[in-house]
């Protein structure tokens, strides 16, 4: 067996189950789910219409093998869509590759970029998606865990990355739209990182999933516009990963896709070829339908806007909870120990939150989700209400 699989956390599902061994909850209510951050509006009809005329259309039927790289179609959608959305003239041949959901290729990425053969270190926020770290694990890296700081609207402490560390770094994740803290990462910040990339050629993958769900006017910054604005144009070293998951509300179709630096994304496909992670031609047609409108995701910000500005106050009330700048999370500081609260709140009032501990590593003496609990709003607003009008209750009771 590889060894480095040893290595591997468990994840935080895994670890709320052990925590909730034991419990019974509240029989009286019904139970209600904030634990898990998968999207749960309905898939638009025309997407589902979309997989299911790919079925008779010549070119993308199941007789044949699809190509890893996907088709010019998709590609060229993907592209359109960088252009409307970030203003980015990027090349649909060369610097655009569709991924089966963005979870694989972040994991993927790693082992494609990393040579194990020198000191590695890849570098990720504090708290985190937990892909980056088995990622690196496997890849046969160091991770190193970057906090983010709750008095800078938890914006990743890069600082507090020792130089030393830096040289030896060979991948950093980014994530913004934060998960789980709902921050997006300024220009300044990414200033700031292309300046250390510079300095030290390490490759950054920035993860940006969430890009379509925001509560301020501004859509969230892009790290290719990011790279755009600040006159790199050819994406050096950069390689952003987007999703339909939870823009188009289709996780279960698993598709997304890549774009940025073209000589590291001819590696990627080289690896991605090998690894046989092509996208069934189906999926590939519907998804060049989804990234071709913009009318459902508009609709679907707008629910979770609605949703957001109904439950966030009530949670305010109570916990050290804010709007976040995008995502379906909130970030909830609970005073005191998050696993106890998230136990006795499934117990007396069958409400099941993430402790944020379990989303972050304890590095340099502390955990930085400690003390904090991730809400998913996903469900429809009358059970998140619901939740939020349980959950003020609960803590209004707690000694
Ligand atoms: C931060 C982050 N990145 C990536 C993903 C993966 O999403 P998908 O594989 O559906 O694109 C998730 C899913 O929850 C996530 O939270």
């Amino acid at each position: 067996m590889n060894p480095l699989l040893s290595r591997l956390q468990p994840y935080p599902f895994e670890r709320l189950r052990q925590l909730f061994a034991g419990i019974t909850p509240n029989p009286a209510l019904r139970p209600i789910s904030l634990g898990i951050g998968e999207p749960k509006h309905p898939t638009p009809a025309f997407i589902k219409q979309a997989l299911a005329a790919a079925m008779e259309m010549p070119g993308s039927d199941l007789a044949g093998y699809p190509p890893t790289a996907g088709t010019p179609q998709l590609r060229e959608a993907c592209a359109a869509w960088l252009q409307r959305r970030y203003g980015l003239q990027v090349d649909a041949a060369t610097q655009v590759l569709p991924v089966n959901g963005s979870r694989e290729a972040l994991f993927a990425f790693a082992q494609t970029v990393i040579d194990p053969t020198r000191p590695a270190v890849v570098v990720c926020p504090n708290p985190f998606y937990q892909i980056y770290e088995g990622a690196a694990l496997l890849a046969g890296a160091e991770p190193f865990y970057a906090p983010s700081d709750p008095a800078r609207n938890f914006a990743v402490d890069w600082d507090s990355v020792p130089e030393a560390t830096w040289a030896k770094t060979q991948l950093l994740y980014v994530c913004s739209p934060g998960n789980p803290t709902g921050a997006v990462m300024p220009l300044d910040e990414w200033r700031k990182l292309f300046a250390l990339q510079d300095r030290h050629g390490f490759i950054i993958a920035s993860d940006e999933c969430y890009s379509e769900i925001y509560f301020r006017d501004e859509p969230p910054l892009g790290g290719l516009e990011a790279a755009a604005k600040l006159g790199r144009q050819d994406f050096r070293g950069l390689v952003a990963f987007t999703s339909l998951s939870k823009r188009s509300n289709v996780p279960g179709m698993r598709s997304g896709f890549v774009a940025g630096d073209a000589q590291v994304l001819r590696q990627f496909l080289l690896y991605r070829t090998y690894h046989g992670s092509a996208m069934s031609p189906i999926v590939q047609h519907a998804s060049a339908v989804a990234w071709s409108d913009e009318q459902h995701v508009v609709d679907n910000r707008e629910q979770y806007r609605r949703k957001f500005a109904q439950v966030a106050p009530l949670l305010e009330q109570v916990l050290d909870v804010r709007l976040p700048d995008a995502s379906f999370y909130l970030w909830a500081g609970v005073r005191g120990s998050d696993t106890a609260f998230a136990r006795d709140l499934l117990a007396q009032y069958n409400v099941t939150v993430l402790p944020g501990s379990y989303l972050a590593r304890e590095a340099g003496g502390f955990n930085p989700g400690a003390g904090r609990v991730r809400m998913a709003l996903v469900a429809d607003t009358a059970e998140c209400l619901e939740a939020a009008q349980r959950i003020v209750q609960f803590v209004q009771s707690r000694p």
